[in-house]
């Protein structure tokens, strides 16, 4: 039986699920015995245990369709899908996948849909603009469900920006020793740990257990079942500014989408390009996006530091226009085509040609001096990433190295230049074929789709080690509730 399997033993929920609910697609909570929509009129009934997912049977019909079992804070959920949403400064990707189950019988995915829009109203990682926002996240939506076949309703959604803070905190639970430590003992732990003072307008997004201690024996990696008279937990709480997070939140809830959870970037890139090594040596992810550089560093399996920079490819971008005296569109696309950030190897004379708006013939750039400025900033980039790492404390402790990932690390000769900057190895990191998701198109195996598979990850994983907020497209947005207290405030100012 799973780690889930047995918590939700532990945590005193019963073990044999039946479901199927492909009809409404999503989530919903347990019921023991429904009808497969799959399989028609059919009663459908699990045959085997809630290690983490299962397969239905009917009359002897097997149903192919698996889901994921779990519980949380809300109790026991049952997924058949699952469905992330990145809204980044360039693009908004939304995926649909599948839960389904490897030939050892393993949670897995299969991606059903992707969906893409050019971002709009996103500027470093942060909605500036509602109206467009929400337009783009539509528009990536509306393709993914028509990839898929079915709606979006709930969706693992990402968030970055550098109004994120981060901090660590201790929590602690009593435990019954008669039952061992449960599920819910690691929640009271961990909400224990959340209660922390913040400063006004900031929230919490994260509160994950980096380390657990069973009564006085520390570094438990997971005390599920284990016997104890009290547990406590080392917990990292990642917080966001209030408006930033009830912004975010609007561009999705307005399409009807509740939100599963909102994952900080890093942390679902990690899920798609860090290998479990690496995280237990200690390892330090960097997800260079578009208008920001994101950073987190595992050590023993577990996430010790976090920092969201707000810079990304667009400076890169923006530096080559002002030095070619070119549009920003022409820049990115010599950039694309053209860049690296090694100028030796680039001969002095030569010479690239790309259109310039207004003009009619295609104007010509050398290479040599697109390659300077392009090395020039890449620099400031890698060289502010080492500031961070060496400020958190744990520079010397990533024997693993730095994991490049986001659309930017591909810039040419990247990686070179990143360890001569670091000392240390650096790699490019991209999801790949062993990860426990099937039907990724070469398109989803790049860099650039780093966090938005690993939203899908963070999903099939999400379990007691982490607890979260929920938004829910039924409860009122911060905008309605204002109305609401005007239009009462008014009421009562009315006579009778
Ligand atoms: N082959 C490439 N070489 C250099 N840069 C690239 C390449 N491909 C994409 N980029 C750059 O990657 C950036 C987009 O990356 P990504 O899609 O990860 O960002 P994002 O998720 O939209 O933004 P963010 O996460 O920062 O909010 C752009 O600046 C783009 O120019
Ligand atoms: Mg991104």
């Amino acid at each position: 039986m799973g780690l889930l399997g047995r918590w939700l033993q532990f945590a005193g929920k019963k073990t044999e699920f039946g479901s199927c609910q492909a009809a409404t697609g999503g989530r919903q909570d347990l019921r023991t015995d429904h009808r497969c929509s799959l399989c028609s009129s059919a009663l459908c009934t699990l045959n085997r245990p809630a290690g983490g997912g299962g397969q239905a049977s009917s009359r002897g019909i097997r149903c192919t369709h698996s889901w994921r079992v779990w519980a949380n804070q809300r109790g026991v959920v049952v997924q058949e899908f699952i469905s992330a949403i990145d809204i980044g400064t360039t693009k908004v990707c939304a995926l649909t996948a599948a839960v389904t189950h490897d030939s050892l019988g393993n949670l897995a995915l299969r991606v059903l849909g992707v969906g893409q829009a050019v971002s709009r109203g996103i500027r470093r990682g942060v909605v500036v603009n509602v109206k467009d926002a929400t337009a783009c996240v539509g528009e990536a939506v509306e393709k993914c469900e028509e990839d898929a076949g079915q709606p979006i309703l709930s969706a693992y959604v990402g968030i970055a920006g550098s109004h994120i803070s981060t901090l660590n905190s201790k929590g602690m639970s009593p435990v019954d020793h008669r039952q061992g430590v449960t599920g819910q003992d690691m929640q009271r732990a961990l909400e224990g740990a959340r209660a922390v003072a913040l400063p006004e307008n900031q929230e919490v997004i994260h509160t994950i257990a980096r380390q657990w201690t069973v009564d006085s024996q520390g570094a438990v990696q997971y005390p599920l079942g284990m016997s104890a008279y009290r547990l406590e937990v080392d917990a990292h709480i990642v917080t966001g500014s209030s408006t930033a997070v009830n912004n975010l939140a609007q561009c999705v809830l307005s399409h009807n989408i509740d939100i599963d959870e909102l994952v900080l970037e890093p942390l679902a890139s990690n899920e798609a390009v860090l290998r479990p090594e690496e995280r237990q040596m200690g390892v330090a992810v960097v997800d260079l996006g578009g208008g920001t550089t994101d950073i987190a560093i595992f050590i023993e399996d577990g996430l010790c530091h976090t920092v969201i920079l707000d810079l990304g490819g667009n400076h890169l971008t923006n530096d080559l226009a002002v030095g070619l005296h070119a549009p920003f569109e022409t820049a990115e696309e010599l950039k694309l085509r053209y860049g690296t950030v090694l100028p030796d190897r680039v001969a002095a004379d030569e010479k690239v040609w790309a259109t310039v708006f207004g003009e009619r013939s295609e104007r010509s750039f050398s290479r040599r001096f697109i390659s300077e400025i392009l090395e020039a900033r890449a620099c400031e980039i890698l060289e502010i990433v080492r500031e961070k790492l060496e400020e958190s404390g744990y520079y010397d402790r990533l024997p693993a190295g730095i994991v490049l990932t986001g659309g930017s690390s591909q810039l040419h000769g990247l990686t070179e230049l990143g360890r001569e900057i670091f000392g240390m190895p650096v790699r490019v990191g991209a999801p790949s074929a062993r990860l426990p998701i099937g039907g990724l198109t070469r398109t989803l195996l790049s860099p650039t789709y780093a966090t938005s598979v690993g939203l899908l990850l963070w999903g099939l994983h999400e379990d007691a080690r982490s607890v979260h907020r929920r938004f829910s497209a039924d409860s009122p947005s911060p905008h309605t509730q204002w109305v609401g207290q005007a239009m009462r405030w008014l009421r009562n100012l009315l006579p009778g």
